[in-house]
């Protein structure tokens, strides 16, 4: 739906965000694989989490009571006709993650997904799936996908991409068939899959490799940190591993929180998160706001379920500029949208390189923000693998187009609370795929 947009008279206040949508998913697509219930705590209600959900259920698992407390009890048996067509809808966790579980049983099932999800690779999961064993058949290298499981073969694999999905489906597959799996990151994606599998009874050794100090080649009266292998983590999964039954409690999402911090950041003002989840994996959108002049203060820091999470408060402040590359990139991917629109308000050019994946998540989003942010008035170049923002003072509102992307119509819905003049989306319903509640949350922060 059209929905129109005025920019705010205030902007401030406190708030709490729906449960965390990659933990979420991780927990539903685990409880296929437990050997007792899950009880999970602030499950959210977006469609991708509802999506992994009701993945779940079609695989046997029973569930019991409401988003505030669900029991998620294990499948007695999984009895899927061959060539079951499982629909993932948007998600593409879900349909990466699924496809390590079907491949480590005896199981014969079409991945499938909408139209947006059927555009994203899936190479990179048939890849090491097949190298275990399994029969992966894509449709040139998308959806829909048969995967035919069987039991797998010990694996070891060094990720050629950094993702989180890549990284879980492997694990998952190695859960799933009882083989053990060792898994390599030359960058370190969010672990999520990692805390919970070790949360929830299984012995996965994480080996973080240090940097050595050795003589400098070039110089003989120094010496100089090298990283002694090709990657930085190391996963060990034994072979038989078992997820046994527990209470997983999920902290409020931190993507969700980073639109928030942003309207912060963009304002001037101050808007507290209570309850957010934290891990580092997640938060390097914390650093980039400091550094680019906001105020940040975390405060009341916890560690549940294995995961830390805490109240974060932004204040924004004179934004200056700056470079976004490099290792950088994977602790923000989902708030690169967020990285631009802050450029585009930043004294200064923001580069964002070094982020080619963006053209190839729910819609290509370097692309849709060079065009939103263009429309504004803001002088932005689209690069290969990144953009070119040049700052302004002031940002005009506009007709912003969402790509059925809820992290663009999101992020656009931000930018219009600052703009001059009226702004519309074309697509506000997108937003629910990770949070349905988003325009009454921003409601409660601007006035
Ligand atoms: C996710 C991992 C990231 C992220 C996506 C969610 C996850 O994707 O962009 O929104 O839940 O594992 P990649 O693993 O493809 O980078």
């Amino acid at each position: 739906m059209k929905r129109e947009l005025h920019a705010a008279k205030t902007i401030g206040g406190e708030i709490s965000v729906p449960g965390d949508k990659s933990i979420a998913q991780r927990v539903a697509l685990l409880s296929i694989l437990a050997d007792d219930d899950l009880i999970v705590k602030n499950y959210p209600s977006g469609l991708d989490p509802k999506t992994a959900l009701s993945v779940a259920q079609r695989f046997g698992v029973q569930t019991a009571g409401q988003a505030s407390r669900i029991v998620l009890g294990p499948p007695d048996s999984i009895n899927l006709p061959p060539e079951t067509i499982i629909d993932c809808g948007n998600s593409g966790t879900t349909a990466r993650l699924l496809s390590g579980i079907v491949a480590g049983r005896e199981l014969d099932v079409i991945i499938a997904g909408d139209e947006s999800l059927s555009r994203r690779p899936m190479k990179r999961i048939v890849a090491p799936l097949t190298a275990m064993g399994a029969d992966v058949l894509d449709t040139d290298g998308h959806l829909p996908m048969t995967v035919r499981g069987r039991t797998l073969l010990p694996f070891e694999y060094t990720l050629p991409v950094p993702s989180a999905q890549v990284k879980s489906a492997v694990l998952l597959a190695g859960v799933s068939s009882g083989c053990s799996v060792v898994v390599r990151e030359k960058q370190l994606s969010r672990d999520h899959t990692e805390l919970l599998l070790q949360h929830l009874g299984v012995d996965l050794k994480v080996t973080d490799i240090k940097p050595v100090l050795q003589d400098d080649p070039n110089d003989p009266r120094k010496r100089v940190r090298v990283m002694p292998e090709e990657y930085k983590r190391e996963f060990s999964l034994p072979p038989d591993a078992r997820i046994v039954g527990g209470e997983v409690d999920i902290p409020g999402d931190f993507s969700t929180a980073a639109y928030f911090f942003t309207l912060a950041a963009i304002s001037g003002h101050t808007i507290t998160v209570s309850g957010v989840g934290l891990n580092p994996s997640r938060t390097a959108f914390l650093d980039h706001l400091k550094a680019i002049g906001c105020k940040v203060v975390v405060s009341d820091k916890e560690v549940v379920s294995g995961e830390a999470r805490g109240t974060v408060s932004v204040t924004g402040g004179s934004l200056k500029a700056r470079r976004v590359a490099g290792e950088t990139i994977v602790g923000l991917i989902d708030e690169i949208p967020l990285v631009a629109l802050l450029g585009a308000v930043s004294e200064g050019t923001t580069i964002i390189r070094d982020a080619a994946e963006l053209r190839v998540k729910e819609c290509d989003r370097l692309q849709a923000m060079a065009d939103n942010l263009s429309k504004m008035g803001v002088s932005c170049g689209l690069l290969d693998d990144g953009l070119a923002i040049e700052g302004r003072p002031e940002l005009g509102g506009s007709d912003f187009v969402t790509y059925d992307d809820h992290r663009i119509a999101m992020t656009c819905a931000i930018a219009a609370q600052i703009a001059v003049g009226p702004s519309t989306i074309d697509d506000d319903t997108c937003a629910a795929v990770s949070c349905p509640e988003f325009f009454d949350l921003l409601a409660k922060v601007t006035a």
